[in-house]
């Protein structure tokens, strides 16, 4: 178990960009799509390689692959699709699994509505939401992917709540954690501080 938080400075100027609520709902996705591409550089960081023989036009060597599990991104609808296109132009072969939650307004709890993943369930799983607030969305999403058997789980998120962090730890402690900040807490709304509003509306345009 791990938090790792992406302190790159491109990533920390982006992610200030984006905090600015004078950005427009096109510079928000842009920011999002870039910042998620730099964030799989490092999720990726640890994939294994494996060596083969080719030929360059001039000589044969042994050519450092990709091996290992092959990657499926998981989504937490809506906001979590904002970070699958950065990272699938990374990682190409990548499947794209859904997990459909809205968090109700009134209780703050998450409410499960669509479901719908790969068939192989040996791929490394990477959760995306740029939110971690109370961390009951990512709790229920990761409990579910386990329950239908998925074992090598990450989890990447824009900001996260120090609670968010923990009940996800607590509850989850085989799963790593990539953030690109950690911030103060949470309002009495479950709103992240400073944090950058609702991640989904500003992703959609739907305030
Ligand atoms: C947001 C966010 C997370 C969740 C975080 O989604 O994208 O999924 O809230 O809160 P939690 O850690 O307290 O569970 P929201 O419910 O606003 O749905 P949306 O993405 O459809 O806007
Ligand atoms: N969901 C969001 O979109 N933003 C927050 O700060 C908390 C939950």
């Amino acid at each position: 178990m791990a938090l790792h938080i992406i302190d790159h400075p491109l990533v920390q100027h982006k992610l200030s960009l984006m905090r600015d609520k004078s950005a427009s709902t096109k510079k928000f996705k842009e920011l999002l799509k870039e910042i998620s591409m730099f964030m799989g550089y490092e999720i990726t960081r640890d994939f294994p390689l494996t060596y083969e023989e080719i030929e360059t036009p001039l000589m044969k060597m042994n050519a450092p692959k990709i091996s290992g599990k092959k990657v499926v991104i998981a989504p937490i609808l809506r906001a979590g699709l904002g970070m699958v296109e950065g990272l699938t132009t990374l990682i190409p072969s990548a499947r794209v699994g859904h997990i459909g939650m809205y968090r109700d307004e009134e209780t703050c709890l998450p409410v499960f509505y669509y479901y719908k993943m790969p068939a192989n369930k040996e791929r490394l799983v990477i959760v995306t939401d740029p939110m971690l607030a109370t961390g009951g969305s990512a709790c229920d999403a990761i409990e579910r992917l386990k329950a239908d058997g998925y074992t090598a789980i990450r989890l990447m998120c824009l900001i996260a709540s120090p609670q968010g962090v923990k009940t996800v730890m607590d509850k989850h402690p085989d799963v790593d954690i990539y953030l690109a900040a950690l911030d103060e807490g949470l309002n009495e709304k479950n709103y992240i501080l400073p944090g950058l509003g609702d991640a989904g509306d500003r992703i959609f345009g739907t305030r």
